[in-house]
Parts: structure tokens; C-alpha cells; sequence
């Protein structure tokens, strides 16, 4: 992968990122129940370090964060507006869960991509956030399995 392409996938996930610190902010500020409100604050929190993370390695690689625009809607169908205007805490984590499978995935194939073709300290960032990523997929489904009780 030349730097130009790693360039542009860094940036995807720069702007992904961005969504859900966006997403998960706004999903805290609308949920009543104060400890999903509280995780999805502590979520978000982790989005934006992964923001920072990737926008550092972007800078390090002699490129410039650039948002790309919304990513959520071409893998959700909706807006953030819009994910936000759903009823039911049921569907926001179904499709929480959904975004941080996308993540996961496209992190797992950008580190398939890379790795011992780049610095390892690009593939351990991306590893990290993949890990964070299943993390957060994992309370979503967890807290969907309770509700369901
Ligand atoms: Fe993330
Ligand atoms: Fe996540």
C-alpha cells in the first residue's frame, strides 16, 4: 500500500472516529437512565482518543487529519440526526453494534494490509482501537441481552 492510499484509509477512519465521538455524545445527552447515559460518555471519551491517535499518525506520516464527511449514513442508512431520533434504546445499540463491526472489520483489513510493510507502531495504534472497538461492541450486546430479560 503506497503512502498516499494509507494516507486516505487513515482519514476514513479520522472521520469515522469523529461520528461517534459525535454519535455516542449526543446518544449520552438523550438516554435516561444515567448508566448507559454514563457509558456511552465513557465510549465517546475513547472515540475521541482513538480520533487523536489516528490524526497524530496521519501528521507523522506527513499528512493532514481531514474530515471526509459522514460516514455513518452509507453503512447505517441514516444520519446521525436521524439515528438520534429513533425510539427505543433497543435500536440505538443495535445499531452501535453495527458501526463498531464496521470498524472492526476495516481495521482488521487496514492492519492485514500493513503489517510488516509499515512501521509497527502504525499497526499497534490500529490494534489498539480494534480492540477498543470489540470492546464497545461487546457492553452494547451484553446491555441489549438485559434489556431483553
Ligand atoms: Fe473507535
Ligand atoms: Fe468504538
Amino acid at each position: 500500500m503506497d503512502k498516499e492510499r494509507l494516507l486516505f484509509k487513515l482519514n476514513w477512519f479520522y472521520s469515522f472516529e469523529l461520528n461517534q465521538v459525535d454519535l455516542y455524545t449526543s446518544q449520552s445527552s438523550s438516554t435516561k437512565d444515567d448508566y448507559i447515559s454514563l457509558a456511552f460518555e465513557r465510549i465517546a471519551y475513547i472515540e475521541q482518543q482513538h480520533v487523536d491517535n489516528i490524526a497524530d499518525n496521519i501528521k507523522e506520516l506527513g499528512g493532514k487529519p481531514t474530515m471526509l464527511g459522514d460516514m455513518i449514513a452509507p453503512i447505517v442508512g441514516k444520519t446521525v440526526g436521524k439515528i438520534l431520533g429513533l425510539s427505543g434504546i433497543e435500536n440505538l445499540l443495535k445499531i452501535n453494534i453495527l458501526l463498531e463491526q464496521k470498524a472492526m472489520q476495516d481495521y482488521k483489513d487496514l492492519i492485514h494490509a500493513i503489517r510488516g510493510r509499515c512501521d509497527d507502531k502504525v499497526v499497534k495504534i490500529l490494534q489498539s482501537n480494534l480492540i477498543d472497538e470489540d470492546l464497545h461492541a461487546a457492553w452494547f450486546h451484553n446491555q441489549l441481552l438485559e434489556l431483553k430479560e
